[in-house]
C-alpha cells in the first residue's frame, strides 16, 4: 500500500530525466541551470571565505594511508563540506543535491547511500592530469559531480577546461568542456578517465560523489 502511494506521488522532472538519459547513452551530462544564478552567487562567496580563512588543504593523491602531495598530478587545493555543520549556501546546495539523489534512488535502481563534496581552488598554473576518480581504492564511486563557481566574466582563454575521454566505436575522444560559472557535469566515476587543464587564474569549483554501498 505504502509503494501504491509513493508510486502516487511521484512526478516525472524533465531536468532530472534529461540528466538520467544522457548518462545512460554517453556516460555524462552537462547542466548549465543546475543552480540559479543567486546559488552560485552565494556559494562562491562562500569558497572565498572559507579560502580566506586558509581552511583549505593541498589536496593529497591517495587515500589515508598514502597521503603523499603530488604536485605534479594536481595542483588544487580542497575543502570538504560537513552537511551537518553547513552554512546557509551550503545548505541550498544539499538541499539540490539530496532531491536529484532521491530522484535517482527512485527511478534509476543506483542505490544511492553516500555523498561526499569538497571545494576546489586551482591556483593560476595548475592542473589536474588525466586520471579516473575511483583511483583512490573507492569503488564505491558512482557518479561524479562538478559545479563551477568561477566570475560571472570566465572567459575561455582562462584555461582549465576539463576534458573527458570518451569511447566511441573503440575510438577515443575528447569532449571539451569550459568552466563557465553554474555549469553542472555529471559523469560515470568509474567509466570516464578526466583532466582538468592548466589554468590562467583562479579556477573555482564544488566536486564531490555519489557512492553506492
Ligand atoms: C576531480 C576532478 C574536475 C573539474 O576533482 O577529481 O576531476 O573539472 N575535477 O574540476
Ligand atoms: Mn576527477
Amino acid at each position: 500500500m505504502s509503494q501504491l502511494y509513493e508510486a502516487l506521488d511521484f512526478v516525472e522532472n524533465p531536468l532530472y530525466e534529461r540528466i538520467i538519459s544522457e548518462i545512460a547513452t554517453q556516460k555524462f551530462s552537462i547542466i548549465d541551470d543546475f543552480f540559479t544564478d543567486e546559488e552560485v552567487t552565494v556559494l562562491r562567496a562562500s569558497l572565498l571565505q572559507k579560502h580566506e580563512e586558509d581552511a583549505f588543504k593541498k589536496a593529497a593523491i591517495g587515500n589515508k594511508f598514502e597521503k603523499v602531495i603530488v604536485k605534479i598530478i594536481r595542483g588544487d587545493v580542497i575543502l570538504w563540506i560537513d552537511e551537518a555543520t553547513a552554512n546557509n549556501a551550503e545548505l541550498l546546495f544539499f538541499k539540490k543535491i539530496n532531491n536529484l539523489i532521491d530522484y535517482l534512488n527512485k527511478t534509476c535502481f543506483l542505490g544511492i547511500l553516500y555523498k561526499e563534496f569538497h571545494y576546489a581552488l586551482y591556483p593560476k598554473g595548475t592542473f589536474y592530469k588525466r586520471h579516473l576518480d575511483t583511483f583512490k581504492n573507492d569503488d564505491r564511486r558512482k557518479l561524479s559531480f562538478v559545479c563551477y563557481l568561477n566570475n560571472e566574466d570566465w572567459q575561455p582563454e582562462n584555461g582549465g577546461e576539463l576534458v573527458l575521454y570518451l569511447n566511441k566505436d573503440g575510438q577515443e575522444t575528447e569532449q571539451v568542456i569550459y568552466p563557465f560559472p553554474g555549469r553542472v557535469v555529471i559523469f560515470e566515476s568509474q567509466i570516464l578517465e578526466h583532466e582538468v587543464k592548466p589554468v590562467q587564474t583562479k579556477r573555482l569549483s564544488i566536486t564531490g560523489w555519489l557512492k553506492t554501498r
